[in-house]
């Protein structure tokens, strides 16, 4: 059952001819809203679909709402609160990486999605969580620079025959870096049948602890198909709430329940309401940046 305020934005999204695409860190509340809750390829993938809608309320982090509006530069793209930013992404000033382009000259540069606009125009091609190992492989060279999540450069690098480098040094996710194996240990003891998923964003020693190495949306995928009953989930804690809302016969436990993104959780259903009604924050991308940037998008989405 929705509460006033779902009601009211469901009529809102309905007049205005909206659709709200959410991330899967969002709170239970506003998935509900949602007409599509993904990960960030999926969200990707999405946005570059989106044909009648007018107006497109993003219930993510910046760099998710830019990527949309890069694929989409005659939408209209809002995001409910502009402070919501994904602060790994703030890690690699584009300045910084076209310096280490011209140290590797002869490198392919490719960006996560978490960067800015003006870092993913200086990129040969963008990856997500979920095709990082596909895109690298992709490519003919063989030296590859790669950020800014050092912990995915280290997922990435166990899995190709290609020197990868990441830049810069020490880009990380705070929430990821949250986990520590030894309470993964302890997990385990608790539930001994338990399967243990984490995110590559997460520690090298958590992620080699761990069962699955997964993008939120392979979590989606692998707890629907696996026959298990109870699942440990390294990543940002409202995950869960997505899987025990669509696996609800399964126990899901969070590795942490600290691990809270703060950044994603500036979203609220009011601030959903106030973006539908004044169709605002608008999330603009220079017109220049963001032709740059596509290329960069669209020749990841060719690889997925
Ligand atoms: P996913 O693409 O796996 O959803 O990851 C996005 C993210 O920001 C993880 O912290
Ligand atoms: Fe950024 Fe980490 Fe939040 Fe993901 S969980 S949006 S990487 S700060």
């Amino acid at each position: 059952m929705f509460n006033q305020l779902q009601k009211e934005i469901i009529k809102l999204k309905k007049e205005k001819n909206a659709i709200i695409l959410a991330h899967n860190y969002q709170t239970a509340d506003i998935q509900e809203i949602a007409d599509f809750i993904g990960d960030s390829l999926e969200l990707c993938v999405k946005a570059a679909e989106i044909k009648e809608s007018d107006l497109v309320v993003f219930c993510g982090v910046d760099f998710m709402a830019e990527t949309a509006a890069i694929l989409n530069p005659d939408k209209k793209i809002v995001i409910p609160d502009r402070e919501a930013e994904c602060p790994m992404a703030h890690m690699l000033p584009a300045e910084y990486l076209k310096q280490a382009k011209e140290k590797y000259p002869q490198a392919a540069v490719v960006l996560y999605v978490n960067t800015l606009a003006e870092a993913k125009a200086e990129a040969d091609i963008l990856c997500t969580s979920s095709n990082a190992v596909a895109v690298v492989k992709s490519l003919k060279e063989n030296l590859i620079l790669f950020g800014p999540d050092m912990n995915l450069a280290w997922y990435v690098s166990q899995q190709v025959d290609k020197e990868i480098i990441p830049i810069p040094e020490g880009g990380h996710c705070y929430v990821h870096k949250m986990f520590h194996e030894g309470d993964l240990y302890i997990l385990r003891e608790k539930y001994p049948d338990a399967e243990v998923l984490v995110h590559p964003e997460c520690d090298p020693e958590v992620q080699k602890a761990a069962d699955q190495v997964l993008s939120t949306g392979g979590m989606i995928r692998y707890v629907a198909n696996s026959p298990r009953e109870t699942f440990i989930i390294g990543t940002e804690v409202d995950m869960t709430t997505r899987l025990r809302r669509e696996n609800p016969d399964k126990n899901i436990i969070p590795l942490l329940s600290e691990a809270i993104c703060e950044n994603m959780k500036l979203h609220t259903l009011e601030k959903v309401k106030n973006s539908l009604i004044n169709e605002e924050f608008v999330v603009k991308v220079d017109a220049e940046i963001a032709r740059r940037a596509r290329k960069a998008v669209e020749k990841m989405l060719e690889v997925s």
